[in-house]
């Protein structure tokens, strides 16, 4: 469960005489209880195109309990990244719904949406970080959008670099950072508003072993020391094993399996999910995930 977050930690610095402030995130349409984090209803996006209709999302349910850590898994063109898009309703969904802490996301009005995904970190799987921006530039964006004053964007952003060990990286462009420390300064500026909520797209990929094993570690973290939390979404099946506690499988934009991770992995109920989970027939790709799951 969510713990009490600290002054020192993950408050949100509210700037007094902004418009906006970041902190008191006024929650239209929300229920009485927040039973869950996130809450999908029949999630459905179709897309046109050559070959005519294709269903990118076909009636995706899911809930996620508060502090959760939970992974969607599935091949490319599962639908993984729709269905991030759509969840953030950076893209609309077609049909359904997305309650995030309760809050039905599409009933919000465009400015009620912006004050509302306050509550939700994003980490894409590019980074996006700006290279005419240091890590402390970049870290502080949000919480130039959220309208926080000077002060309280500095103090939050040392505090933010010092948590993930990169304080005497503030001023390096990302040029100069290691795959590693560029991970961490994303996930620093998802963080920046203090979410309630981490959506990581393929946080892993690219990364050799050893990063992408502290970058997992720093994601456990995250959610036992705030209480954030995560939603990853992966093909990566050895990460997902050892940071998620529950998995979901995505397959042609349906979620075709879900539960705690070790149960969905060693007993696969679908094909789709064996399809998955089924050892590469290629010798180096065989090693490498050896060798990973030996680390991991
Ligand atoms: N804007 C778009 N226009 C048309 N088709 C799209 C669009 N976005 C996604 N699709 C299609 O929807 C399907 C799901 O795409 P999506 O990017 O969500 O897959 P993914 O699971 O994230 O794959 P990957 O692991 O390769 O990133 C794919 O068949 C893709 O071609
Ligand atoms: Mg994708």
């Amino acid at each position: 469960m969510r713990k009490a977050t600290s002054v020192s930690q993950f408050q949100v610095f509210e700037d007094e005489g902004a418009e906006t402030p970041a902190a008191t995130l006024s929650a239209p349409d929300i229920q009485t209880s927040r039973p869950f984090a996130i809450s999908l209803r029949g999630l459905s996006k179709s897309y046109r195109d050559g070959m005519g209709i294709h269903h990118a999302l076909d009636g995706v349910n899911l809930s996620l309990e508060k502090g959760a850590i939970h992974g969607i898994l599935g091949a490319s063109g599962a639908g993984k990244t729709t269905l991030l898009r759509c969840l953030l309703r950076l893209e609309r969904a077609d049909a359904g719904e997305v309650l995030i802490e309760g809050c039905n996301w599409n009933t919000l009005s465009d400015m009620q949406l912006r004050r509302e995904r306050h509550r939700v970190g994003v980490i894409f799987q590019h980074l996006h970080l700006l290279a005419s921006r240091t890590a402390a530039e970049n870290i502080s964006l949000p919480l130039e959008i959220a309208g926080i004053r000077k002060r309280d964007r500095e103090a939050r952003v040392a505090e933010l670099l010092e948590w993930f060990g990169i304080s005497d990286k503030g001023s390096e462009y990302p040029a100069k950072l290691s795959g590693g420390q560029r991970q961490r300064v994303a996930l620093a500026r998802a963080l920046a508003t203090a979410p309630a909520i981490l959506l990581a797209d393929e946080p892993t990929s690219a990364l050799d072993t050893e990063t992408k094993l502290s970058v997992l570690n720093v994601l456990r973290r995250i959610r036992d020391e705030f209480g954030v939390t995560v939603l990853i979404i992966t093909h990566d099946l050895q990460a997902a094993e050892y940071v998620c506690d529950t998995l979901s499988i995505l397959s042609s934009g349906r979620i075709v399996e879900s539960g705690p991770t070790a149960e969905v992995i060693d007993s696969p109920q679908t094909d789709e999910a064996r399809r998955l989970f089924a050892p590469s027939s290629s010798p180096e790709e065989r090693s490498a995930k050896a060798s990973l799951r030996g680390d991991l």
